[in-house]
């Protein structure tokens, strides 16, 4: 019994930690993010230039070339400047889980 509690522990804590990739299709680099989270920080380190942080100034806006059903919906800020599923502004995107290419 506390064998399959172990087992069973091990299991939740490998599904927590998994790993998403965010991939530039520039440059060829990758960078590993956690599921679920914002993109921001991976992307940051990929090259895309941030400034504003919540929608509005469009310096974040990238292409999707890949995964684009790996990201979470569209934000109200992005769909209010007209942007699609390939088209977004990586301070808006969290990542669900797998790969996502991008270009900028
Ligand atoms: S940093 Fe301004 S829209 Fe993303």
């Amino acid at each position: 019994m506390v064998v399959l509690r172990l087992i069973l522990l091990i299991n939740i804590l490998k599904r927590e930690n998994k790993m998403a990739t965010l991939t530039s299709k520039k440059t060829k680099k990758s960078t590993e993010i956690k599921d679920n989270s914002y993109i921001r920080p991976a992307a940051e380190k990929l090259g895309v230039p941030f400034a504003c942080n919540v929608g509005s100034c469009g310096s974040c806006m990238i292409d999707i070339v890949k995964g684009k059903e790996n990201l979470s919906e569209l934000t109200q800020a992005e769909k209010d400047v007209g942007l699609n599923k390939d088209r977004r502004f990586a301070c808006q995107c969290k990542i669900k889980s797998g790969e996502v290419v991008i270009d900028f």
